[in-house]
């Protein structure tokens, strides 16, 4: 078995260890936590190790993926594996791994802390106190938006966008603010008619009618820009809007005029359509809580993804199925059998 790993940057301790002990090599190529990865150290990585250890901060695409006729898989450290050129992978006889359901509770969660923060405007309050402003309790001050039913007496609407293990975890405990819960997702029709207490809706229904619109489908080519002016226009002007799946699922400039024009109550973003830069204006709006691209980001659960993601990479290096492989067919292709028989 070849035994060299190369991590484009620092996995938890529980990843390293299992490499470690399993006597692998590893080289990491980051250099600090606040540049990229340089193209030229992927490059040398990918030459020099028999799997890859990715993050989602690295495009992986064909031109990498071909320095290594001996590379023997890419182990994703994340759900989301859109950085990675899986078609070109699988042609090139490459298994590609991710770390799906670890970090379902995290992510969902994290979820629940944003909206009820933009609802319930807890960084404003936070920084209204460390400003040193909190002179005299006020029966007007920030005043928000209810998440329960609240003074109104009205239950709210969550609209669920993407119904896969974390939308199904966020709709879950809707339960619990006594909210009604809509979901759209053509790839999940059959769970959420399943599910009691979620019931379908296209998605033109979905944004007219939730009071809280939650975005958790993956970036493919369909997802892309799925909330755009045009859909933007469709919420409700007291609505908001969370998404912490991937930014380019939202027109961030779209989402810039409907936060300012007020056409939406707010938004709470953790990802960014062109992470980690902000469109302009997005900085300036008081109506948007943003967080770094942290969903996942519990002690536990990032270690469980850097333990899953070692062990789709030793599985890779021993020419083992990966628990966690996303393109399971490309074990039946010749392209997979001859860079095996290479030796890796
Ligand atoms: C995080 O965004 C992930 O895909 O794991």
């Amino acid at each position: 078995m070849p035994s060299r790993v190369f991590v484009t940057r620092r996995i938890p301790k529980p990843g390293l260890d299992l490499l470690a002990a399993a006597g692998v090599r590893t080289r990491i190529g980051q250099t600090d936590d606040e540049t990229a990865v340089p193209r030229a150290v992927l490059e040398d990585g990918v030459r020099w190790g028999g799997v890859l250890v990715s993050l989602l901060t690295e495009p992986v695409d064909a031109a990498l993926l071909a320095l290594n006729p001996r590379l023997l898989g890419v182990a994703n450290c994340a759900v989301g594996y859109d950085n990675i050129d899986v078609a070109a992978a699988t042609a090139l006889g490459i298994p590609v791994s991710n770390t799906p359901g670890i970090l379902t509770d995290s992510t969902a969660d994290f979820t629940w802390a944003l909206l009820l923060a933009v609802a319930r405007r807890v960084p404003e309050g936070d920084a209204y106190v460390r400003a040193g402003r909190y002179k005299l309790w006020g029966v007007n001050l920030m005043l928000g938006a209810d998440v329960s039913p609240g003074g109104s007496g009205q239950r709210k609407v969550l609209g669920v966008i993407g119904y896969g293990r974390i939308g199904a975890a966020v709709a879950r405990r809707a339960a619990g603010f006594e909210m009604d819960v809509l979901a759209y997702d053509p790839e999940a029709r059959a769970r959420i008619d399943a599910d009691p207490g979620v019931a379908w809706a296209e998605l033109d229904d979905l944004l007219a009618q939730s009071d809280f619109v939650t975005l958790h489908p993956a970036l493919t080519d369909r997802t892309r820009h799925l909330i755009d002016a045009r859909a933007l226009r469709r919420m409700k002007r007291t609505a908001y809007l969370i998404n912490v799946a991937r930014g380019p699922v939202v027109d961030e400039a779209a989402l810039v005029a409907a936060l300012r024009g007020r056409r939406i109550a707010g938004a709470a973003l953790d990802v960014f359509e062109r992470e980690p830069a902000l469109a302009p204006g997005l900085l300036e709006c008081d109506n948007v809580v943003l967080a770094p691209h942290m969903a996942s980001a519990s002690v536990d659960t990032r270690g469980r993804m850097a333990a899953a993601a070692a062990e789709n990479a030793l599985a890779h290096l021993r020419g083992e199925r990966a628990p966690n492989v996303v393109n399971s067919g490309v074990y039946e292709t010749a392209a997979y059998r001859e860079r095996t028989a290479a030796g890796g």
